[in-house]
């Protein structure tokens, strides 16, 4: 484990708290509501998204690669629900069978993936047909101009942010691995630079 994982899994809250108390959390909120039957979340961080799950689902798993992210995860796992199922795994390479989930929730993660496109096709394996991706994702921007920036930040970011990366056409690149649009709509990362500012948010279906 390096020293920058380290740090990042130990400041994520407090780097969090503000963009969460200025929407982010609402955000989180209102995703998750959609969240049903057998769910898979991947990436699931310092576990910012577990007071979220409702009566709606049968059962919750939680994939995580990075080890210092499972310490924090198992932490909130204990106070808040208890008996979930944490496991460490990228999301390129998910040890599920086909199938195996009717909802997989991937909030601020896709911008981290090694291998997006792969990622995206190991959620839409992992995902019963018709389940559904519910997506929280900071994206390329659709202003020129700010794409530039992300494209001449991007370096810096990825180093600073553990492997995140400003610049992905993350929506193109879902409906591409062959899932299909659901309610789907934009928005603002709460408190943050223009350059992570632009949001997706919603549903996409296997
Ligand atoms: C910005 S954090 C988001 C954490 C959490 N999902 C949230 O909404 O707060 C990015 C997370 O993606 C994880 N990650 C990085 N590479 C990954 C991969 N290949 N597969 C799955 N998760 C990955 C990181 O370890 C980290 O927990």
């Amino acid at each position: 484990m390096s020293f920058g994982e380290w740090a990042f899994a130990h400041v994520y809250d407090a780097l969090m708290s503000g963009s969460e108390k200025k929407g982010l959390a609402d955000m989180r909120r209102d995703l998750l509501g959609g969240a049903k039957g057998e769910v898979l979340e991947i990436g699931a961080g310092t576990g910012l998204n577990l007071p979220f799950y409702g009566d709606e689902i049968s059962g919750l798993t939680l994939a995580e690669p990075s080890k210092s992210m499972i310490g924090q995860l198992n932490r909130k796992v204990e106070q808040d629900r208890p008996g979930t199922m944490v496991l460490r795994a990228p999301a390129e390479d998910l040890p599920f069978e086909d199938n195996s989930f009717d909802t997989v929730v991937s909030t601020l993660v896709l911008c981290s993936v090694d291998d997006q496109p792969r990622a995206l096709r190991e959620l839409r394996r992992v995902l019963r047909p018709g389940g559904e991706l519910l997506l929280l994702e900071h994206v390329r921007s659709s202003k020129p101009n700010i794409v530039t920036w992300q494209n001449r930040l991007n370096g810096v970011n990825q180093f600073v942010l553990q492997g995140c990366n400003l610049n992905r056409p993350t929506l193109d690149q879902a409906l591409q691995a062959g899932f299909r649009r659901g309610a789907m709509t934009s928005g603002e990362f709460p408190e943050s630079p223009p350059f992570i500012r632009e949001l997706i948010i919603g549903t996409l279906v296997a």
